[in-house]
C-alpha cells in the first residue's frame, strides 16, 4: 500500500528536488529591531524544519542556499557570524542527520570557507556519506557563474590534454562535469522574502524548474507553507517545450 502524505499530497508528483533561496533573514531581524545575526539565528530553526519536513514527504533531494559567492562582499562582522552559525550547526546536526540517515553534501567555492567550518563540514559529510535517507545539499560560497567558469575550464583542459574530443561535449557532459553532478535539476525553487530573482543560483540547473516566489521572511517559513506551495505544484503542468496530448 502506498503511503499516505498529510495536507493531501500525491505521492506520485512530488518534486525529487527541491531548491531554496533561504531570503530575507535580515528583514526578518529588522522588523524587530534586532541585528541582522538574530535573523540569521532564527533562520537555523527554519532549516531544521525544511529538513525535518522533506523526511517526512519523502523527497530524495534538498538543496539550501546558505552563502553566495557575492556574500563575502557584507560587513565582515556579519560573515563572521554567518560562519560561526554554520560550523555551530554542523557540530550540533551532526547526530541529528546520523539518526535521520540524511547524507549531506555541499556545493560552491569550498575553498574560500574558514578552516573551521571547511573542517567540520568534511567530517560530516565523511560520516554521513553512506546514508541513503534525504540528501541534503548545501550551497556555501556558491556562485552559479563561478561554477561554470570551473565547468568550462576543466573541460577545456581535458581537450587541450586530448582526453577528450571537441565534438563530444554536449549538454550531458556539460551536466555531468558542475558540481551538481550527483543531483538531479531541480524540480521546483522556492525563494522567500518577495524578492524575484535567481541571485546566481543554480542557473544551468534551473533551466526547466518550476520557480515559486513567496513573501514570507525565510525566519517564518513554515512547513504549512511548504506544503501548500508542493500543493501548487503538484497543480502545475510541465511541458518542456512540448505540446500535451489533449
Ligand atoms: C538570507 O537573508 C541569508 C543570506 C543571504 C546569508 P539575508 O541576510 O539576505 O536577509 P535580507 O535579504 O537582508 O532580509
Ligand atoms: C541570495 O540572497 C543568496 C542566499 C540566499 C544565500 P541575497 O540576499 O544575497 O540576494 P540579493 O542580494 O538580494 O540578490
Ligand atoms: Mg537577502
Amino acid at each position: 500500500m502506498e503511503k499516505e502524505l498529510p495536507y493531501d499530497l500525491l505521492v506520485e508528483s512530488l518534486p525529487a528536488h527541491v531548491a531554496f533561496i533561504m531570503d530575507g533573514n535580515g528583514r526578518w531581524a529588522k522588523k524587530r529591531v534586532l541585528n541582522r545575526v538574530m535573523g540569521h539565528e532564527k533562520g537555523v530553526a527554519a532549516v531544521r524544519q525544511v529538513v525535518e519536513s522533506c523526511r517526512k514527504f519523502g523527497i530524495p533531494y534538498l538543496t539550501l542556499y546558505a552563502f553566495s559567492t557575492e556574500n563575502w562582499a557584507r560587513p565582515k562582522r556579519e560573515v563572521d557570524a554567518l560562519m560561526g552559525l554554520l560550523t555551530r550547526f554542523l557540530r550540533k546536526e551532526r547526530r541529528q542527520l546520523m539518526k535521520n540517515g540524511v547524507r549531506l553534501t555541499a556545493i560552491g567555492e569550498l575553498h574560500r570557507l574558514p578552516d573551521e567550518v571547511r573542517d567540520e563540514l568534511s567530517s560530516v559529510m565523511e560520516e554521513t556519506k553512506a546514508n541513503s535517507g534525504l540528501t541534503l545539499c548545501l550551497a556555501l560560497s556558491y556562485g552559479s557563474r563561478s561554477e561554470m567558469v570551473e565547468m568550462v575550464r576543466d573541460i577545456a583542459e581535458a581537450v587541450k590534454k586530448g582526453e577528450m574530443d571537441l565534438s563530444s561535449v554536449d549538454e550531458a557532459l556539460v551536466s555531468k562535469t558542475l558540481s551538481t553532478r550527483d543531483l538531479p535539476d531541480p524540480d521546483l525553487v522556492i525563494r522567500t522574502s518577495g524578492e524575484m530573482r535567481l541571485s546566481n543560483f543554480l542557473l544551468w540547473q534551473c533551466a526547466y524548474s518550476e520557480i515559486f516566489f513567496t513573501d514570507t521572511l525565510w525566519p517564518d517559513f513554515s512547513e504549512l507553507e511548504f506544503a501548500s506551495i508542493l500543493k501548487d505544484f503538484q497543480g502545475r503542468e510541465r511541458r518542456f517545450g512540448k505540446v500535451l496530448q489533449p
